[in-house]
């Protein structure tokens, strides 16, 4: 017989079926709990809850593992591009090489974006963040490109139009913050070197291709591609379960990205290293620091809801930092920093306690700043690596049998019903 979970309520018993995941992972489907029992349950953070069923990503956090589509994030780093693996999580299969190059071809055809949607940027005030300003330009896009019908090739469409026209969006924002000419798109790139070419191309110093940093660029967005039911997938999911329109859910998967609790660590991250240094290298007073409770400090770049050992995408981006900057014949007193810290911290007894290891965003943004990104662009660079995640997570809904539209309970803890009194006699 199939396990179940027995709960006994008010001297009756209920069971709910276990569920079990193709790696063994468990769990109570609690479905019929309230319609059978009149309880709902109260999980703050949703740390125990599984929202969906999903076959794009696992993670196992006790061991360390991430793969996507069953295939381990350590190979895909080292033999895949990212355009392959965005493939890989939208589709769900490695492309065949035919496959790969309309794909590529595709991207390459779309990259262009309506010249209206400058305008935008021109009225954005000069120092908002261009994490604002790419969630609003993403959800303009559908203004300027609103599909027919949904059908599976409109929605192909807006797929590609994501991948490519917001790497177009994000490299002008920059460019128009700077007051410099836009850089144009061109045929002849791969994806990242054709982002590269837009971010840092300009007439009196023309920008040369360096394998090395394209092959940097692609490894990091590899990393960042999908990592399950996180908060800013979860956003993408939730909003686009009131069926809105992809380039909506999106938007809202680029705002919850933007904390610096999420994908906004990376930039925190490097301003905690720069305070670090600013202040005379004192690695040990900062980490008393994030142990002090009546403190709100936290390493930043520290710390995972999941991984409760070190992150395998940190692991890759550490090898990652020293290889680029070797390769560039450059240092950072940042990464001395860091590496400084992470020591520190892997020996000191709260960390151990809590398991806390270096997550993703713990090196990421010593690449970002080795290949010229400039540090409040580094959200965006998470966001633009995230999208291929993010629309899996999307279609992969959409196309649920067990679809519902997302719609918590709460437990009210409010006042009990009171008589409205008239403004004059309160
Ligand atoms: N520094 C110091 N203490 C920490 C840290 C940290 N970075 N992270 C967690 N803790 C402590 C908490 O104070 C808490 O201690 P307590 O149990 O003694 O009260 C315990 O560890 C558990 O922390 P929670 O906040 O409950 O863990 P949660 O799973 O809710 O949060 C999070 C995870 C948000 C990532 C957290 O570790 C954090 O704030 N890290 C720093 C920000 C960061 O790097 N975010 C990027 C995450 S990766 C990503 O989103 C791409």
């Amino acid at each position: 017989m199939a396990e179940h979970v027995k709960i006994i309520f008010e001297d009756k018993t209920y069971k709910f079926p276990v569920v079990v995941g193709s790696e063994g992972e468990r769990a109570i489907d609690i479905s019929k709990l309230r319609r059978n029992t009149g309880l709902v349950t109260l999980d703050p953070g949703f740390a125990n809850t599984g929202s969906c069923s999903s076959s794009i990503t696992f993670m196992n956090g006790e061991k360390g593992i991430l793969r996507y589509r069953g295939i381990p994030i350590e190979q895909l780093a080292e033999h895949s591009t990212f355009p392959e693996t965005a493939y890989l999580l939208i589709n769900g299969a490695l492309p065949t090489r035919k496959e790969l190059n309309h794909f590529s071809v595709m991207l390459n055809d779309q990259s262009l974006v309506h010249e209206d949607m400058r305008i935008f940027f021109q009225n954005f005030p000069r120092h908002s963040h261009p994490m604002g300003i790419l969630s609003s330009m993403v959800n303009a896009l559908r203004s300027f490109y609103p599909e027919r019908h949904i059908i599976e090739e409109e929605i192909n469409l807006i797929v590609i139009h994501l991948l490519s026209k917001v790497r177009t969006l994000s490299a002008m924002s920059y460019k128009i913050s700077r007051g410099h000419r836009v850089v144009y798109p061109r045929h002849d790139f791969s994806y990242c070197a054709n982002f590269l070419n837009m971010m840092f191309d300009n007439p009196v110093k023309p920008y040369q291709i360096d394998k090395e940093v394209v092959d940097a660029l692609n490894v990091f967005w590899i990393l960042h591609a999908d990592h399950e039911q996180n908060c800013s997938t979860s956003a993408v999911r939730v909003v686009g379960s009131g069926r809105v329109n992809l380039y909506a859910a999106i938007s809202a998967g680029i705002a919850a990205l933007w904390g610096p609790l999420h994908g906004g660590a990376n930039q925190a991250v490097i301003e905690m290293l720069y305070d670090i240094a600013k202040n005379g290298n004192n690695v040990a007073r900062v980490v008393e620091r994030a142990k002090d409770k009546k403190d709100p400090f936290r390493l930043m770049g520290f710390g995972h809801r999941v991984y409760k050992t070190y992150d395998p995408r940190a692991k890759i981006m550490k090898k990652m930092c020293d290889k680029v900057l070797s390769k560039l014949n450059t240092s950072d007193p940042l990464l001395d920093i860091a590496k400084e810290l992470e020591e520190t911290a892997l020996n000191d007894n709260y960390f151990i306690e809590h398991n806390l290891y270096p997550n993703v965003d713990f090196y990421s943004g010593i690449i970002l700043r080795a290949i010229g990104i400039p540090t409040n662009m580094f959200t965006v660079m998470f966001a633009i690596g995230r999208l291929p995640g993010w629309i899996a997570q999307w279609k992969e809904s959409v196309d649920d049998p067990n679809w519902r539209i997302s719609r918590p309970r709460q437990i009210y803890i409010g006042s009990p019903e009171t008589k409205y009194i008239p403004i004059d006699e309160r």
